[in-house]
């Protein structure tokens, strides 16, 4: 298989966790590391795409890259500068692990322990997919992830067609695969019914695996 061009193309992809703030000191977050998509990233940018990456919270903060990086904390924030980026983009990816839910209201002052038990009222964040998939451009693909602890083609399939994507990319949480693991094996599952199975392979060597698969499949090279 040959090692397909990006030249001349508009990627946006977002990735890591998103920190949904309790109060000053505390959040509700997850271990997604981002690598996924700094992977994706690095290797569109290899291609020749000019690459735009919305970043959660991760140990790339800091970090320095060859193309646009935005970095964000919140899911609200995420949507909105996705969103802003989208319309320009031919593949968007969204590789990040968004909060379902955010606190209702944010403490202004830390909480204290002064109750023997405490609720917090949370409230769904607003799907990035599938606001992406809704205003979807004629030239555009795409592409969103699906980690599952069960049934996982079934579910990764009822994504696809709820969010409207043009593919999701499927995955479990193991021992060698899922979250903060140097490895990992994923199932592309098409709109079209199309299937590929990746093998077991270093997250770097799957996000040139994935950008082989997803160019050929929607002919983007062309
Ligand atoms: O529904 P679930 O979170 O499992 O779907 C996974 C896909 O949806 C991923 O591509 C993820 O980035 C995206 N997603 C999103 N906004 C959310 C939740 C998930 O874009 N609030």
């Amino acid at each position: 298989r040959k090692r397909t061009s990006l030249s001349g193309k508009t990627v946006l992809i977002n990735g890591g966790p998103t920190y949904e703030h309790i109060d000053p000191v505390r959040f509700i977050g997850n271990h997604s590391s981002g690598d996924t998509a700094v992977y994706l990233a690095r290797e569109a940018h290899s291609r020749g795409a000019r690459v735009t990456l919305v970043l959660g919270p991760t140990r790339y903060t800091s970090h320095t890259f060859p193309f646009e990086v935005v970095h964000v904390t919140s899911a609200l924030q995420m949507h909105t500068e996705c969103l802003a980026r989208a319309a320009s983009a031919d593949v968007i990816i969204c590789a990040a692990a968004v909060a379902d839910y955010r606190p209702a209201e944010y403490q202004i002052n830390k909480i204290k322990k002064n109750q023997d038990s405490l609720s917090i009222q949370l409230v769904k964040n607003p799907d990035i997919l599938a606001d992406l998939c809704q205003s979807k451009k004629a030239h555009q693909h795409i592409i969103g992830f699906a980690l599952e602890t069960e049934n996982l083609t079934q579910n990764a399939l009822t994504k696809l067609h709820q969010k409207k994507a043009d593919a999701i990319i499927a995955n479990s949480p193991g021992p060698h695969t899922g979250f903060a693991t140097p490895t990992n094996q994923v199932t592309i599952l098409y709109s079209d019914g199309t299937i590929h199975q990746s093998s077991l392979v270093l997250k770097n060597k799957l996000a040139s695996w994935i950008w082989d698969h997803i160019s050929e499949h929607f002919q983007i090279s062309q």
